[in-house]
């Protein structure tokens, strides 16, 4: 299979949805596309009812001249699947093909969205017209890129799909016994004795049992995925060589994208950072990392930004200028190889009608359009990132399971959040421009020199055995608090914890201790005092030194950090969840054990400073207020301005340097 950027470079284009204009605008679209060097557009993302008015009729007409025209435009053309938006004569002719929620209301027609992805009718409907659109645009030499439906997350609680999760408890369980045990069900009264008293976790009078929901997470994110293969399949036995994928959404936590990852050709995701947020930028690098670990490393796509406000926040803040190309860029620098916005013309109707777009309703006379001709034309002059690697010697742990089963209500403390945890641990690695690849625990780790796990509450045997063989083999390893605690079947792994990592961690405890609201006073062996909040445990080292201990109260003196000297490596506890700074501190230390730098020997760059290597390319982007100056460590090649670069730069607030360092041999 080709990549998709040969012969086109870097990919630079949005979601084009000619279906809300009439034919006379398309040809200023297409003229506007070209000279803002727009190259991909993902085309008929919603356009089911316009393909098929009524059951079984097809008009694909106004869709040939859509691709016709991007063709002679030279635009490669992401086609979609339109099976994301079902017409409203789905709904209304056959109910059952609507959603149902928890608590038995059906959601209807009248918005997106609206299928059940376990209703056999919806399936039906769905599979035959993506089966018609593969056969039409088999041919076409517009389509470059497969889109299939969009941003995938339904869950439904209706009867066919409680059919469909007994099937896949059968699949998983084989007998009810099994499935008894693994549910824990002799608590309260809750044992099956039939296959067909399953039903999905629906509303209840209280707490509902955790590992029923820790499967039905399973069951449906495996629904969307089987769902989504039956598209894909249909399209690849037309195009075997034209990729297919599907946008994520990021940290979402419906679906797994670690087990959907390896089913799509490119990993594409969709982005939407908040303007009024100042962890904006680290949280932004943190999904892109999580993308780019997904893949395996290889280039993915930003398929949906935007280029200013979204409408659906409760207030939409807009984006200054120079703000949505320093998140390109920063996409780009992060493994991206196509720079995509949601969408091309600003609606005049519809419920995005006030959502920013590359064309705003203003026209093409605008500054905000002017910004997106001048991105789209400085993309050209970074051709050569396209393909590159983001080399990572650091992978961060992250599982959607273990996320699940963490955030399950009636636990010690809801103020424990997985992706909380790993933004936390994340920031000061970002701002030391350490790179990272986000990573499953089931990744192949021997090759990173730090791997760090903020939080892994549901651990299996192989993954616990896969941690501590990496440390003995030389690995420096990281876990944070309240891990290795539950099984996969959310069961409580008695005994001392956190069992399967005790020994690699030379500690265990025995109480979870959330803390009072307020600072919980630490201090450093070494000496020196800092403040962690939230949670504590009481722990014993068995082998570990402690390299942190609590300063106050019950547990005054007792270990609240650790670090343990394993067969060739180290592992490192951390009982409690250290403030900013201290977590810096951590960092610092940690990095020192793995023998690891970040992207500039200057340590700690200018706050709001992002340094990013991909492939030959420095990547300097400036998140902060001010104006920022940065030591470089050789003459380089600004890509983006031309000039050359001696011994610092200086970076405006939004400002972005690409820097490509010359060779020995090139003159400074
Ligand atoms: C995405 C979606 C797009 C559009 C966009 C608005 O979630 O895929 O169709 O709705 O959000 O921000």
């Amino acid at each position: 299979m080709r990549a998709l950027t040969d012969g086109r470079g870097l990919l630079f284009g949005g979601d084009y949805n000619p279906e809300q204009w009439p034919e006379h605008v398309w040809a200023e679209d297409v003229e506007l596309m070209r000279a803002a060097g727009v190259n991909l557009v993902t085309v008929g993302v919603f356009s089911w009812a316009r393909i098929e008015p009524e059951p079984g009729v097809r008009d694909f007409a106004w869709l040939d001249r859509v691709l016709d025209l991007m063709h002679g435009a030279g635009i490669a053309v992401d086609l979609a699947t339109p099976t994301a938006s079902p017409p409203p004569w789905l709904g209304h002719r056959w109910p059952s093909t609507l959603q149902v929620d928890e608590r038995g209301h059906r959601l209807w027609y009248g918005s997106r969205n609206q299928f059940c992805p376990n209703s056999p009718i919806y399936r039906k409907r769905a599979l035959s017209i993506v089966t018609d659109l593969a056969e039409r645009y088999a041919a076409h030499p517009a389509p470059a890129l497969w889109h299939v439906g969009n941003e995938y997350g339904q869950v439904c609680h209706c009867d066919d799909s409680a059919a469909a999760f007994r099937t896949w408890l059968r699949g998983r369980y084989g007998d009810l016994d099994t499935l008894n045990e693994a549910w824990g069900t002799t608590f309260w009264s809750q044992r099956y004795s039939d296959w067909a008293e399953i039903i999905p976790p629906r509303h209840a009078p209280y707490l509902i049992n955790p590992s029923q929901r820790l499967d039905w997470r399973r069951f449906c994110s495996d629904a969307l995925l089987d769902h989504f293969r039956a598209e894909r399949d249909i399209l690849r036995e037309h195009t075997p060589d034209r990729p297919v994928t599907t946008n994520f959404m990021g940290f979402f936590k419906p679906v797994d994208y670690a087990r959907w990852a390896g089913e799509q050709d490119i990993v594409s995701n969709d982005c939407y950072p908040d303007p009024g947020d100042p962890l904006s930028p680290a949280r932004t690098a943190l999904t892109h990392d999580l993308m780019r670990g997904l893949g395996q490393g290889r280039p993915w796509l930003l398929m949906e930004q935007t280029t200013s406000a979204v409408n659906w926040r409760p207030h939409n803040l807009p984006k200054p200028p120079g703000q949505f190309r320093l998140e390109s860029l920063q996409a780009l620098a992060r493994g991206a190889d196509g720079l995509c916005y949601f969408q091309w013309r600003a609606s005049a109707f519809g419920a995005e009608r006030f959502h920013s777009a590359m064309l705003p309703h203003a026209g093409p006379g605008t500054r905000l359009h002017a910004a997106v001709r001048a991105h789209g034309r400085e993309l050209r002059r970074l051709a050569r990132v396209a393909g590159e690697p983001v080399p990572a010697r650091v992978a961060m742990v992250f599982d959607w399971e273990s996320w699940w089963a963490l955030e399950e209500p009636g636990r010690p403390s809801d103020r424990l959040n997985a992706d909380e945890q790993l933004l936390r641990y994340y920031l000061p690695l970002w701002e030391r421009g350490v790179s990272v690849d986000v990573v499953p625990p089931s990744a192949e780790l021997g090759a990173y020199a730090l791997v760090v796990a903020p939080n892994l509450f549901l651990i299996s045997d192989e993954d616990a055995a896969a941690l501590t063989a990496y440390a003995r083999a030389g690995g420096v390893l990281v876990v944070g608090p309240f891990s290795g605690v539950v099984d996969p079947r959310a069961h409580v792994r008695t005994g001392r914890f956190p069992a399967p990592l005790r020994e690699v961690l030379g500690a265990s405890g025995e109480e979870w201790l959330p803390a009072q609201d307020g600072p919980v006073p630490c201090r450093w062996a070494g000496g020196g005092a800092f403040e962690a909040h939230t949670w504590t445990e009481s722990l014993a080292a068995e082998g570990a030194e402690p390299v942190a201990e609590f300063a106050e109260g019950d547990l005054a003196g007792r270990p609240a950090v650790l670090r343990h000297r394993f067969g060739n490596g180290v592992a490192w506890y951390v009982a409690t969840l250290p403030e900013t700074e201290a977590l810096g501190e951590l960092t610092e230390r940690v990095l020192r054990d793995a023998g690891l730098a970040g992207a500039l020997p200057s340590g700690v760059l200018p706050p709001g400073l992002e340094a990013v290597r991909r492939g030959e390319v420095l990547f300097l982007l400036n998140h902060g207020d001010g104006t920022a100056t940065v030591p470089v460590p050789h003459p380089a090649q600004d890509l983006l301005t031309g000039t050359t670069v001696t011994d610092h730069v200086t970076l405006a607030p939004r400002e972005v340097a690409a820097l490509r360092e010359k060779r020995p041999h090139e003159p400074a």
